[in-house]
């Protein structure tokens, strides 16, 4: 285990996680708000992006572990880290029978402490469809602050034309615990 909180662990993630991360988050309760909800969530598909992002150097990925159980219980990612500038967008998912747990929360947390107390970034930052209350609740757990809102900017299947809104948080910011 890389990182251990109270109820969360990140790990790594490895070629044999393909069919758990495969079996638990390509559902549409889960992809619902990410982006492109049309496309096809195959095995193969969710096979190629594990691969991808283990050879990606913009992305850094580890599976969220549920601690009372030991199962792989979801996943967090920095994409389109910028290391010039100090940038990244956090992205997450959990499993729905683990949700309600904390270890969103608790996993992004981690994640926090990685981006920047070890890749030393400046500036994370995520996308999140209004409607998705669930990750608006764990970013401001995080302390995360809401620092825009583009309206109408994307459609949702079952929810039709909603906005996106922007959170960020500064390392100055996490550091401080403000
Ligand atoms: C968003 C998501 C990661 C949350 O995972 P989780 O492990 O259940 O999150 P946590 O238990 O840490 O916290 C969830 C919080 O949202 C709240 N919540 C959950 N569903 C909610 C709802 N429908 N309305 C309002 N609040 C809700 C919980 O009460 C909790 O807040 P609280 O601690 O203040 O009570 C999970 O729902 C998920 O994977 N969703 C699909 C993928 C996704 O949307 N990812 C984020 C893209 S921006």
């Amino acid at each position: 285990m890389i990182y251990k909180g109270k109820r969360a662990g990140l790990d790594y993630i490895t070629f044999s996680d393909v069919d758990r991360i495969h079996e638990c988050l390509s559902r549409p309760e889960v992809y619902r708000f990410l982006a492109s909800p049309w496309r096809l969530r195959t095995r193969e598909r969710t096979r190629k992006r594990i691969e991808a992002l283990l050879e990606s150097t913009d992305r850094v990925g580890f599976k969220i572990v549920d601690l009372s159980t030991g199962e792989n219980a979801g996943v967090v990612t920095l994409s389109r880290i910028n290391y010039r500038v100090g940038r990244a967008e956090i992205g997450y998912r959990i499993c729905p029978r683990h949700r309600g747990k904390g270890l969103a929360t608790e996993g992004v947390k981690l994640m926090l402490k990685h981006a920047f107390e070890v890749l030393n970034l400046n500036l994370v930052y995520a996308q999140v469809k209004e409607p998705n209350v669930a990750s608006q609740r764990v970013l401001i757990k995080n302390g995360f602050k809401l620092v825009g809102r583009i309206p109408q900017y994307t459609i949702v299947p079952g929810y039709g034309r909603v906005a996106l809104l922007i959170f960020a948080i500064t390392r100055d910011s996490f550091l401080s615990g403000a």
